[in-house]
């Protein structure tokens, strides 16, 4: 299908690379016909290669840290101003967390890191709503999502806090869903995405393990970083304008099966 979100507005937060979701998300949003301001971490954008992105999609790039009031309030403004009209949809892709960084063990985690998590990885998709609406910048039946993981609902050895964050996440999308819901019919959900390999998912110790045993036990394998991008295409397109305050698995069947065959095989040999 083409032009899905043509003419559509938007805001991608967290493409850092080409591994990134969030830059496949920004290449499918291209195609289907929508103009988009990226954006992501000052020290990201020094490091990373947005601006190659950037000058494929034809956008504008704007700094903001996600914790902090200032840049995001300052992101919204210049993000209205430059792309000539309200918001159809914003992409929060943004994960991390210092105790994983730094290989804390989850019964001797920093406090301070912890709380640094919580912030960068959940609490700054409250602060994104919360800024749009005050600053007025979303359109009527606009889509918002963000990106999670299982272990929100399952513990996973070594996704540390990184587990309380995504929780914390699909629980904020709940609670703001409903708030934008009734104020402005704007759609607020989560992809619970499959392992995917990327700078955040390999810098995840056992990522391999995590990967290889998802890709095992799912009958339709794991959804790639592009999959993901088409999932989120449709979920800001019209053809979604129902679906709010849900937490979407995009795992190829992860999340409903108990075990397969391949992983019995694995264990009997
Ligand atoms: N890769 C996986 O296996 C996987 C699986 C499920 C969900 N996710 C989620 O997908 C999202 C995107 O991650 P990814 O896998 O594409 O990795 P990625 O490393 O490419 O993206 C993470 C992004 O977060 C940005 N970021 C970190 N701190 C920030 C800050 N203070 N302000 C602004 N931006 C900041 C980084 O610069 C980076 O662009 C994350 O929420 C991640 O938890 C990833």
């Amino acid at each position: 299908m083409n032009n899905l979100l043509k003419g559509k507005k938007g805001i991608i937060f967290g493409a850092l690379d080409k591994k990134s979701i969030a830059w496949k998300v920004a290449e499918k949003c291209k195609d289907q016909g929508a103009i988009f301001i990226l954006t992501n971490a000052p020290i990201a954008l020094r490091m990373g290669q947005i601006n190659k992105l950037a000058e494929k999609c034809n956008s504008k790039v704007i700094p903001a840290d996600v914790t902090s009031i200032s840049d995001l309030d300052n992101l919204f403004r210049e993000s209205i101003k430059s792309l000539g009209g309200k918001l159809d949809f914003i992409l929060h892709s943004v994960g991390m967390s210092p105790n994983l960084r730094k290989k804390k063990e989850y019964g001797d985690l920093n406090y301070e890191w912890f709380q640094k998590t919580l912030d960068v990885s959940a609490i700054s998709f409250h602060k994104i709503m919360q800024l749009a609406e005050k600053n007025n910048v979303l359109n009527k039946w606009s889509s918002i999502l963000a990106l999670s993981y299982i272990a929100a609902q399952r513990t996973f050895p070594f996704y540390s806090d990184m587990a309380e964050a995504k929780s914390l996440l699909e629980s904020i999308t709940r609670s703001y869903g409903y708030r934008l819901g009734k104020l402005n019919k704007t759609r607020v959900n989560t992809i619970s995405q499959s392992p995917t390999i990327t700078t955040a998912g390999s810098g995840i110790k056992g990522f391999d393990s995590f990967f290889n045993f998802a890709e095992k036990m799912s009958p339709l394998g794991n959804a790639s970083a592009e999959e993901c991008a088409n999932y989120c295409v449709f979920l800001f397109s019209d053809l979604s304008k129902k679906i709010t305050m849900q937490n979407l698995f995009h795992d190829g069947g992860f999340s409903n099966t108990g075990i397969s065959e391949e992983i019995m095989d694995e264990l009997n040999s």
